[in-house]
């Protein structure tokens, strides 16, 4: 098998989603020791909480931040703000161990550039999605998405620039790290319903963790 991937240059643990969109399986597992303690540490400071968007809709999935600039969705409006609304305090910083799987995640996908500000973290509990949207609240659209899934499995729908393109499904595991960029930067996705289950190190949850260039 081995000599098969050699002579069609198939790596099995990258998959192209898009022109400047790629899936790296697994990517992240050789960080989750580090990361797995530093997101515990982030959470103790700035609790999840689930936002309302603009319509009066209360999210399903529970959300925080660390880094510079964190996003937030009231009544007013979606926006990055520097403080965590919650506790009046400036959201936790980018732990390294973050810093280093995004910029080592990135540079693999081909944008060796990226220096993220922002990092959101979504909490999904069974039941809980995300319906199809653009990342677009962020200021500098050069910069790609770095978005890294960890816990209970997720089915990822990536679609196209009009919220009405196909859109592609991808079952997002433990570890799988998602990079978008350049051409789909700004292409539609989203998470359908979670599905129940129990993950060894997590338990009932996924996280999901999206760096940013927000700033
Ligand atoms: C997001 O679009 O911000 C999160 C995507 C995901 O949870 O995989
Ligand atoms: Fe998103």
């Amino acid at each position: 098998m081995t000599d098969l991937f050699a002579k069609f240059a198939i790596d099995p643990w990258r998959e192209t989603m898009a022109e400047g969109a790629i899936l790296l399986r697994g990517f992240a597992l050789p960080f989750e020791d580090r990361v797995l303690p530093a997101l515990r540490e982030v959470i103790a400071q700035a609790p999840f909480r689930h936002m309302v968007t603009p319509g009066g809709y209360t999210m399903s999935v529970a959300m925080s931040n660390c880094g510079a600039a964190g996003w937030v969705t009231d009544r007013s409006g979606y926006r990055y703000g520097r403080l965590d609304p919650e506790t009046g305090r400036p959201w936790p910083a980018l732990p390294s161990a973050f810093l280093a799987l995004a910029l080592a995640a990135a540079t693999e996908a081909g944008y060796p550039d990226f220096r993220p500000d922002a990092c959101l973290i979504n909490r999904y509990e069974p039941g809980a999605k995300l319906s199809l949207h653009q990342d677009k609240d962020e200021r500098d659209h050069s910069h790609p998405i770095v978005s890294v899934s960890l816990g209970l499995p997720a089915t990822f729908q990536f679609g196209g620039l009009n919220r009405n393109d196909p859109v592609r499904k991808y079952a997002l595991r433990h570890g799988d790290v998602v990079v978008w960029g350049g051409p789909s930067r700004l292409f539609y996705h989203g998470v359908t319903e979670l599905k129940d289950g129990d993950h060894e190190s997590l338990g009932r949850v996924r996280i999901n963790l999206t760096f940013r260039g927000a700033l």
